[in-house]
C-alpha cells in the first residue's frame, strides 16, 4: 500500500445546553463511518470533537437548572457521551472549548489577528435588560411586529409576515429573560475585519475546498459584500475573558472553531506519535475535514478560513456540509413524537439500525434527509435481515455439519470476480461520502449472493448422497461473500462485524476481503441481529410524545372531553399571546340575510369592536344587550360575508341551542384582562 494518508477529522461540535436528538446524529454517523472506512483502509486518521460549552444560552439554562455554568456542562458532557458512545460514535478525543487548551489558542489566535491589524473597536449601541443587566441578543426580545402588528415577534424578524427588521423598531419590546422593558446601551465592541479577506475569501471557496452548491450559496454573500465580524460580548457572559480586556469576551463562536484544534492539542499531548503542528502548521501536509450541517456554513467556510489564514495556520482540505433530517417528511415534532432524543431511541431500538439506515440515505449533497419510520423498519429488515445475515445462516451449517472446514478452491469465479470488481467502486463510494451508493453496490452483490445460494440449493443437494463436496464448495462460496459483505459494511454496523468476526475467527480488513478464504474452520453460527418491531418503534414515537405523557396518568374522560381531546401542550407564553378581555355587549342586533350570525358591538372601555358572531340559533338580540362577556381582543381582523370582524367572543357547546356565551362573575369592568 501506498504511503498512509494523515487526516484529521471533526464534527461540528453540540452545544452544552441540550440534548442529542436523531439530527445531530445524521452528522456524527456520517462522520464516524467516514473515519472508520478510512482508518480501516490503515490510513492514520484522528476523529475529534468537543462539547461548544460557551454563551448565554448556556448561561441562562445553568441559572433555570439552579447550577453554575461548569456544572451544566459537565452534566451534559457526561450524557452527550454517553450517548455518542452507544450510537457506536469512535470519537479519538471529545472534549471542551471550555478548556485551558482552549483559552490559550482563543488567546492566541486574538492577538496574531490583532497584530496583523485585523481587528477593529468602536462603540455601538444595543438592547439592555436594565433588570438582568444583560446586553440582550435579537433573539432575547421580543414585542409587536412594526409591519404587520403580530404581536410576541422575536428578535429580528416576524414570523407572522416575514418582515425584517432592527429589533430596536418592534412595538413595545420587552426582554424575553425578565419582561423588562430594554433600554439602549453603549458598549465598546471587537469586530474582525471580515471585508479584507474578500479576494482570499473569493479564491478559497472556490479552490474545491467546498461542495459545488455551498460555493455557490456563497458566492451570493460574497458578492453583496461582506461585513465586519462582531467577537465580542459584555459581561456577565460564560467563556473566555479577551486578554487585557476586562469585562470583555470572546463570542461563543469565536473559539467553537478554535475548540477543534484544542481538542486535537488534548490529544496531542496524550499520544505518542501525534504532533500538533504536524496537522495545524502553515505548511502543513495532512489533510484537515470537517463535517457540519448546512446551517452554519458561513462560520466554517468564510469566517474560519480567514482566521486561520490571517493567523498563519493552515486552511481546511474540506468543509464537507449535510443537510437537515426530517422524520416522515416533516420537520421533527415534539407533538407528533418525531423530535427523538438519541437516547429514546437507544431505550427500544439498536442503533445500528439507524447508522445503516442513514448510510443508505446519505450522499456527499446538502439535500436534507428524511427518516421514514416505515420505510425504515422495511429497509433494515429486508436489507440487513433479508438479505445479508441470510447469506451466513443459510450455508454456515452445511459447513458446521462436514467439520467447520471451508474448501480450497472457488466455486464459481465469474460471481467471485464480480465481489473484487464491486471492491473498488465501494471504496470509491465510502472515500466520496457517496455512502448510499455504496450500500446499493453492497446490496446489489447481496442480491447476486442469494442468486447462487438460491440456485445451488445446498439444503436441497445435501439430502442426496455423493453430493459433500459440492455442498461445502457452494457454501464456502456462501461464506466468503458474507464475509466480504460485512467487512465492505463494517464501518456503517461495527458491532454486527463484531458478532460476524466472532463467527468467522477473524479481524476483517479492507485489504483481506477481497481475498477468497479457504482451508480453514469457521466457528458455530449464532444469530447476528433481529428484525425490527413496528411496536418497538411505535413505543420510541409514544415516548417521544411529550403533550401525551402527562395525559397518560388521568382517569379516562366520557362525554366532552372523551369528543374532544385536550390538544397539545402549549407554553405559558403562547396562552399570553392570546389577549382576552372583558368586553360589555352594547349592541346586539340581526344581520340581514345572515341565518347564523349575530353583530355585537362590544365596549372594552374606551375602544369598541365590531364582532359578527355564530350565536343566533341559541340567542335573542335582546338578551344580551348589556350583559358582560369574555372576548379574544388581540385576534387579526377577519372579513367576512357582511364586514369586518374584530374579534370573538367566547362560548362553550356543540352548537344550535346548545352555545353558551361566558358570562364573568358580577364586579368585572370592561377592557380588564382575562388571565
Ligand atoms: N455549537 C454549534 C457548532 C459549533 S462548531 C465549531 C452548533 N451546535 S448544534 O448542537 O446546534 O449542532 C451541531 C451539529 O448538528 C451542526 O452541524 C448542526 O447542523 C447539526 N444538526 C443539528 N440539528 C440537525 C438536524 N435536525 N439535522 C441534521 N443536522 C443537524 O451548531
Ligand atoms: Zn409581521
Amino acid at each position: 500500500m501506498t504511503q498512509p494518508r494523515k487526516i484529521l477529522v471533526t464534527s461540528a461540535l453540540p452545544y452544552a445546553n441540550g440534548s442529542i436528538h436523531l439530527g445531530h446524529l445524521v452528522e456524527y454517523i456520517q462522520t464516524d463511518i467516514w473515519v472508520r472506512f478510512q482508518k480501516m483502509r490503515g490510513h492514520q486518521c484522528t476523529y475529534v470533537c468537543a462539547d461548544d460549552a460557551h454563551g448565554t444560552a448556556i448561561m441562562l439554562k445553568a441559572e433555570q437548572n439552579g447550577i453554575s455554568s461548569e456544572e451544566q456542562i459537565a452534566n451534559v458532557k457526561a450524557e452527550h457521551e454517553k450517548d455518542f458512545a452507544d450510537f457506536g460514535i469512535g470519537f479519538d478525543n471529545f472534549y471542551s472549548t471550555h478548556s485551558e487548551e482552549n483559552r490559550e489558542l482563543s488567546g492566541l489566535i486574538y492577538e496574531r489577528l490583532k497584530a496583523n491589524g485585523h481587528i477593529a473597536t468602536r462603540s455601538i449601541t444595543q438592547a439592555y435588560d436594565p433588570e438582568k443587566n444583560l446586553f440582550l441578543a435579537d433573539r432575547y426580545i421580543k414585542g409587536t411586529c412594526p409591519k404587520c402588528k403580530a404581536p410576541d415577534q422575536y428578535g429580528d424578524n416576524c414570523e407572522a409576515c416575514g418582515a425584517t427588521y432592527s429589533p430596536t423598531e418592534l412595538i413595545n419590546p420587552i426582554s424575553a429573560i425578565s419582561g423588562a422593558t430594554p433600554i439602549e446601551k453603549e458598549s465598546e465592541h471587537f469586530f474582525f475585519k471580515l471585508p479584507e479577506f474578500e479576494s482570499f475569501l473569493k479564491e478559497w471557496t472556490r479552490a474545491g475546498h467546498l461542495q459545488e452548491e455551498v460555493a455557490n450559496k456563497l458566492a451570493e454573500w460574497l458578492d453583496s459584500g461582506l461585513q465586519e465580524w462582531d467577537i465580542s460580548r459584555d459581561a456577565p457572559y460564560f467563556g473566555f475573558e479577551i486578554p487585557g480586556e476586562p469585562g470583555k469576551y470572546f463570542y461563543v463562536w469565536l473559539d467553537a472553531p478554535i475548540g477543534y484544534m484544542a481538542s486535537f492539542k488534548n490529544l496531542c499531548d496524550r499520544t505518542d506519535g501525534l504532533n500538533f503542528d504536524d496537522y495545524w502548521a502553515k505548511d502543513s501536509t495532512a489533510e484537515l475535514y470537517h463535517f457540519i450541517g448546512k446551517d452554519i456554513v458561513n462560520f466554517h467556510a468564510l469566517f474560519w478560513p480567514a482566521m486561520l489564514h490571517s493567523a498563519d495556520f493552515r486552511t481546511p482540505t474540506k468543509v464537507n456540509v449535510h443537510g437537515f433530517l426530517t422524520v416522515n417528511n416533516s420537520k421533527m415534532s415534539k407533538s407528533r413524537g418525531t423530535f427523538i432524543n438519541a437516547r429514546s431511541y437507544l431505550d427500544h431500538l439498536n442503533p445500528e439500525y439507524l447508522r445503516y439506515y442513514f448510510a443508505s440515505k446519505l450522499t456527499a449533497r446538502v439535500d436534507d434527509i428524511d427518516l421514514n419510520l416505515e420505510d425504515f423498519i422495511q429497509k433494515v429488515n429486508s436489507d440487513l435481515v433479508g438479505k445479508l445475515v441470510n447469506i451466513a445462516s443459510r450455508t454456515a451449517k452445511f459447513i458446521q455439519k462436514s467439520g467447520g472446514n471451508l474448501s480450497s478452491n472457488i466455486d464459481n469465479e465469474p460471481l467471485w470476480q464480480q465481489f473484487i470488481d464491486g471492491e473498488k467502486t465501494i471504496a470509491d463510494a465510502f472515500e466520496q461520502r457517496e455512502f448510499s451508493k455504496a450500500v446499493r453496490e453492497i446490496m446489489a452483490l447481496a442480491d447476486a449472493a442469494n442468486e447462487y445460494i438460491a440456485e445451488q440449493a445446498p439444503w436441497a443437494l445435501a439430502k442426496e448422497d455423493g453430493n459433500e463436496d459440492k455442498v461445502v464448495a457452494v457454501c464456502t462460496q456462501g461464506i466468503n461473500m458474507f464475509r466480504a459483505l460485512i467487512a465492505f459494511l463494517k464501518p456503517v454496523v461495527p458491532t454486527l462485524t463484531e458478532r460476524a468476526e466472532a463467527f468467522l475467527g477473524e479481524t476483517l480488513t479492507w485489504e483481506s476481503a477481497p481475498q477468497f478464504r479457504t482451508n480453514s474452520t469457521i466457528n458455530k453460527f449464532k444469530p447476528l441481529l433481529t428484525r425490527i418491531e413496528k411496536e418497538k418503534v411505535d413505543a420510541m414515537v409514544d415516548a417521544s410524545k411529550e403533550a401525551l405523557k402527562t395525559m397518560e396518568t388521568q382517569p379516562k374522560a366520557t362525554g366532552p372531553l372523551a369528543e374532544e381531546p385536550l390538544a397539545d401542550e402549549i407554553q405559558f407564553d403562547d396562552f399570553a399571546k392570546v389577549d382576552l378581555r372583558v368586553a360589555l355587549i352594547a349592541k346586539a342586533e340581526h344581520v340581514e340575510g345572515a341565518n347564523k350570525l349575530l353583530r355585537l358591538t362590544l365596549d372594552l372601555g374606551g375602544e369598541t369592536r365590531n364582532v359578527f358572531s355564530g350565536i343566533k340559533s341559541a340567542y335573542q338580540p335582546e338578551d344580551l344587550e348589556g350583559k358582560l362577556t369574555v372576548m379574544v381582543a388581540n385576534l387579526a381582523p377577519r372579513k367576512m360575508k357582511f364586514g369586518v370582524s374584530e374579534g370573538m367572543v367566547l362560548a362553550a357547546g356543540p352548537g344550535g341551542k346548545e352555545i353558551y356565551l361566558l358570562e364573568p362573575h358580577e364586579g368585572a369592568k370592561p377592557g380588564q384582562r382575562v388571565m
